[in-house]
């Protein structure tokens, strides 16, 4: 793109090197609306991770992107996606958060429905006989949802039945995800317990927090002190080397290579002697098992990165995983959760949840002020009429159409990526 591109949403000037973006895409009600028809029902969003239905008749319920819906793994082991609404008149036929069940009963006619989503009684044989013959022979399902694939143990939803497949979607964001299940060369497993919160803002605002180094050095001053605190006397230095990257589709990421500890598998002297000899036995396991440059780049570096359009996975010293639920145009719910290898000993597992909380969960040194940058601003365009915001660190017009495009790691390219996506979908 060498010349002006003006949209609704968009005003980017290659000449004088300026991206900006209209504060009518997180304020307006309207927009909002528009927008979960143009780009969130027509994205592929994270819904779970396979070991969450690792058994025949694994359930869990959750809400993405304004859907109710079921995951669960039938008694063949196929893996099924369902409306949580009854066939009958609606009603949710699993109230669980999760379970193992091989049939879901609608709690308001008593409907059954196999773990395949076949319908097998309407609750009684006298109110079976008052329906049609053959009622229940499977010509009333649950209903499926259009598309569920998974990659890399990661399922994913999307409600356009002409959507592209998965990994066509993902492009090169996709070897990221098959990095993380490269942790573990038995599998990762879902680590028991949930984070959820929500925050007033819209939730656009944490997918572009997610991938920011910019605002580290004055948000985060504090934990880099913290950092440099635990690294004292171990020789080391914090001193972090990355990048930007654009992944095509609106993904991308920022990658540093850091000598901050990483579970898989960095050790650093604050881990403690204990775990000393499993994580330098487990970055040897790693390396012989997927060679030494992709082994290092795996046991080395963190990459905080956003699937467009609204799922953030943080693997530092630990993995992070945020699905953001969009609400409302100014408020989202967040569903923070996180994986670990199955066979970690009980120390390094201690050691990987301690990493997570402390920076990453909801009281740790970074939620709790970026939720309060988040609101701020959220507040400011809602009652300002301040039009733009300015998405122009380390703009160059060549970005726009090369792909995989690189940046300075405190640079803004993630976000431009995201905004080129979104105004491209919303357009469509
Ligand atoms: S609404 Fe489910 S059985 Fe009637
Ligand atoms: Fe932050």
């Amino acid at each position: 793109m060498d010349k002006c591109y003006k949209s609704r949403f968009l005003n980017i000037n290659p000449a004088e090197k300026t991206f900006l973006v209209h504060r009518d895409a997180y304020r307006d009600p309207e927009v909002f609306a528009l927008e979960q028809k143009k780009v969130l029902h027509k994205s592929w969003i994270a819904l779970a991770h396979e070991a969450e239905i690792a058994k025949p008749g694994d359930f869990i319920t959750r809400t993405v992107v304004g859907k109710d819906l079921v995951l669960n793994r039938d008694r063949n082991g196929v893996v099924r996606g369902f409306y949580n609404s009854c066939r009958h008149r609606g009603a949710a036929v699993c109230r669980d958060r999760g379970g193992n069940s091989k049939s879901f009963v609608c709690p308001y006619h008593g409907w059954v429905y196999r773990d395949d989503g076949v319908l097998v009684s309407t609750g009684s044989p006298e109110a079976d006989a008052a329906f049609p013959d053959g009622f229940c022979d499977g010509r009333t399902t649950l209903l499926s949802v259009p598309n569920l694939q998974q990659y890399a143990g990661f399922y994913f939803v999307n409600f356009d039945p002409d959507a592209q497949s998965l990994e066509s979607f993902l492009g090169g964001a996709a070897d990221c995800l098959q990095m993380i299940s490269e942790h573990s060369a038995v599998g990762m497993e879902v680590i028991s317990g949930v984070h959820e919160y929500e925050i007033n803002a819209n939730y656009k605002l944490l997918c572009e927090n997610s991938y920011d180094g910019y605002h580290l050095s004055s948000v985060h001053a504090s934990y880099v002190e913290y950092l440099v605190e635990t690294m004292k006397g171990s020789g080391m230095e914090l001193k972090p080397v990355g990048a930007a990257r654009s992944f095509g589709h609106g993904h991308a990421c920022f990658e540093i290579a850091i000598k901050a500890g990483r579970a898989v598998a960095q050790w650093i002297p604050s881990m403690g002697e204990k775990v000393r000899e499993e994580v330098e036995a487990k970055r040897e396991e790693v390396i012989a098992r997927v060679g030494e440059e992709r082994g290092n780049v795996i046991c080395d570096t963190h990459r905080n990165m956003v699937i467009f359009p609204n799922s953030v996975i943080n693997d530092q010293q630990s993995v992070l995983v945020r699905s953001i639920v969009p609400t409302a145009y100014n408020r989202m719910m967040v569903r923070a959760w996180t994986l670990g290898p199955i066979d970690e000993s009980d120390t390094l597992r201690e050691i990987r949840l301690d990493n997570m909380l402390s920076f990453l969960g909801p009281g740790g040194f970074a939620t709790p002020d970026d939720v309060a940058m988040l609101e701020l601003c959220q507040r400011a365009y809602e009652a300002t009429d301040v039009e733009w915001n300015d998405f122009s660190k380390g703009f160059s017009a060549e970005e726009i159409t090369r792909e995989g495009a690189e940046a300075d790691l405190y640079d803004e390219l993630q976000m431009r990526a995201y905004w080129l996506e979104w105004d491209r979908m919303m357009n469509a």
